[in-house]
């Protein structure tokens, strides 16, 4: 499998601990950044655009009409859904008196596979699941916990034929808690699962624990359930969980609600001109609109080491900021920056996405709404893709600050909005792979609902070459994304059963 980037680099303790002193000592680059971030010190002289020709070609471009419709069209039935229902042949659980706690890092989406795998541990273990607990993300700093970002009354209600699950330890356990097990070394600690580990692996270890003590608290426990050889009942109780179970809390909905009620509003854009949202609305179509995820921050944009254009200043700035939090220790710091081109290893900037989407078909009407909280760089970065797309929308053009007020500040809330309105959206594109990405290609997949995977690598190269035209390029690019728009495609061994539902979770109509 490959781990995303953010995995890898949490291997280092030492880079961890200098993750959490960091905003004592730059508190400024830690500040919640919005579009326009004031920078702590000035890195970049405004990018400009990379790739001039062939911005000129597409704001040029002409659309074919047939093009356009079979873009927008649902995709065909493949020839599978989801399977009927985990097969619950080991009925209702028995009233389980022992307990399996976990603590979960990560952002969002790693902790949501975290909380699939701990039903399944739990399952395994025939033990009551205590509902997970969410550690604090050092980059995002978002200390939401599972009740305030999912609906736990539904994950419960869901799986309770299945597994049982409880809010809170019992009484007799309440000292198990997380500042116990940080505090020094705890018998009912399991600290020593493996990546991926079997099933057996748990019955064998952590099983004792609990006839031992009746609890048992697993930590780490991200990746720490393998996605080969499990039994069909666990597999598809894990596709239960991450499908069924895991709904956002009521205000998130509504606010993806709206944000998406919006977007197919034939009328105009802009916040007040939706505060009056007219009945007659029948009578005109409901627009379509792209969602596009957008991870352009500057953890990630100094993680892959590539080479965004803002010369000079922004090279250093970024090569400061990977000494700082990873002592240089970056892999892709070997490579120049055409050799990660060429891999496909560097995420789009918007301008390499706008391109993208205007190859493919999209005209300048398409309502992009952009799943995204900080691009670094601000405006000036995202400036070219709202030049071919003006119809660029977000949270913050779509709703009032009042509606946002909730989940304001809140990075696992804010990311809640974006994916409840990205697997709402008529086409789904990320200009990076990461856990977001695989989370929403898995969940678009098992709902049968398009999704453009973009070919990094080609698009490394394209965009390398500096001396090809439009529709060359063009071309290419439709080329290259004929089969990666949505089709079916079954998991290989080790890889996610999130990302790749079928065959595990989906079954042959
Ligand atoms: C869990 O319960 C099932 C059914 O009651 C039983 O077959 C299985 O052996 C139990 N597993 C463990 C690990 O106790
Ligand atoms: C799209 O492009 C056409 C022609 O280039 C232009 O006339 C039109 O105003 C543009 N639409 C938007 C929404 O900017
Ligand atoms: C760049 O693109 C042009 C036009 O398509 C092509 O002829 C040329 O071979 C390409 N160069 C490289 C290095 O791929």
């Amino acid at each position: 499998m490959v781990m995303d980037w953010r995995e890898a680099r949490r291997g280092c303790a030492a880079a961890a601990a200098m993750v959490i002193l960091f905003p004592v000592i730059f508190p400024a680059l830690f500040s919640p950044m919005g579009f326009a971030y004031p920078s702590a010190f000035s890195e970049w002289n405004a990018p400009k655009p990379r790739h001039l020709p062939l911005l000129k070609g597409a704001l040029q471009r002409e659309i074919p009409n047939l093009q356009t419709s079979d873009l927008w069209s649902p995709l065909a039935n493949q020839g599978w859904k989801p399977c009927s229902k985990p097969s619950s042949s080991s009925g209702l659980p028995m009233k389980s008196e022992v307990y399996i706690q976990v603590f979960l890092d990560g952002g969002l989406n790693q902790q949501r596979m975290g909380i699939c795998d701990a039903v399944a541990v739990a399952k395994i273990l025939n033990a009551t699941l205590i509902i997970p607990h969410l550690e604090v993300n050092p980059v995002w700093q978002d200390s939401s916990s599972f009740d305030e970002i999912f609906d736990v009354d539904h994950f419960i209600d869901t799986l309770k034929g299945e597994v049982s699950i409880v809010k809170e330890p019992p009484k007799e356990y309440s000292w198990s808690t997380r500042e116990y097990y940080a505090t020094a070394i705890r018998a009912t600690r399991i600290k020593t699962a493996p990546v991926h580990a079997s099933a057996n692996w748990y019955l064998d270890n952590v099983q004792p624990v609990l006839q031992s003590y009746g609890i048992a608290a697993i930590s780490p426990f991200s990746h720490r359930l393998a996605f080969d050889n499990m039994p069909v009942e666990i597999q598809r109780l894990r596709c239960k969980v991450n499908f069924h179970a895991l709904i956002f809390v009521p205000h998130v909905r509504a606010l993806g609600d709206a944000l998406v009620n919006r977007l197919r509003s034939p009328y105009g854009k802009g916040a007040t001109q939706y505060l009056q949202e007219t009945t007659d609305s029948k009578d005109k179509q409901a627009r379509k609109f792209v969602a596009l995820h957008l991870r352009f921050d500057k953890d990630m944009a100094a993680h892959s080491a590539c080479d965004f254009g803002g010369g000079k200043a922004e090279k250093l700035a970024l090569a400061k900021y990977r000494q700082v939090l990873w002592q240089g220790r970056v892999l892709n710091s070997q490579f120049t920056d055409e050799e990660l081109r060429n891999q496909g290893r560097c995420p789009l900037t918007p301008e390499e996405i706008g391109l993208l989407l205007a190859a493919l078909g999209f005209d300048n009407n398409t309502r992009l709404y952009l799943a995204s909280h900080k691009v670094y760089g601000g405006e000036a970065r995202i400036s070219s893709l709202r030049g071919l797309f003006p119809l660029m929308e977000d949270k913050k053009s779509l709703a009032s600050a009042d509606e946002r007020a909730k989940i304001k500040g809140k990075a696992s809330l804010l990311a809640a909005v974006d994916y409840y309105v990205s697997m709402h959206s008529d086409v789904f594109i990320s200009a990076s792979p990461g856990n977001m990405h695989n989370a929403l290609v898995g969940h678009r997949t098992y709902e049968n609902l398009k999704t453009i995977r973009p070919n990094m690598a080609l698009l490394g190269q394209l965009f390398l070459n500096k001396s090809m035209g439009w529709s060359e390029f063009e071309e290419a690019v439709l080329e290259g994304h004929k089969n990666r728009q949505g089709q079916i495609r079954l998991r290989k061994p080790k890889q996610s059963i999130y990302t790749y539902p079928a065959t595990d979770c989906m079954c042959q109509t």
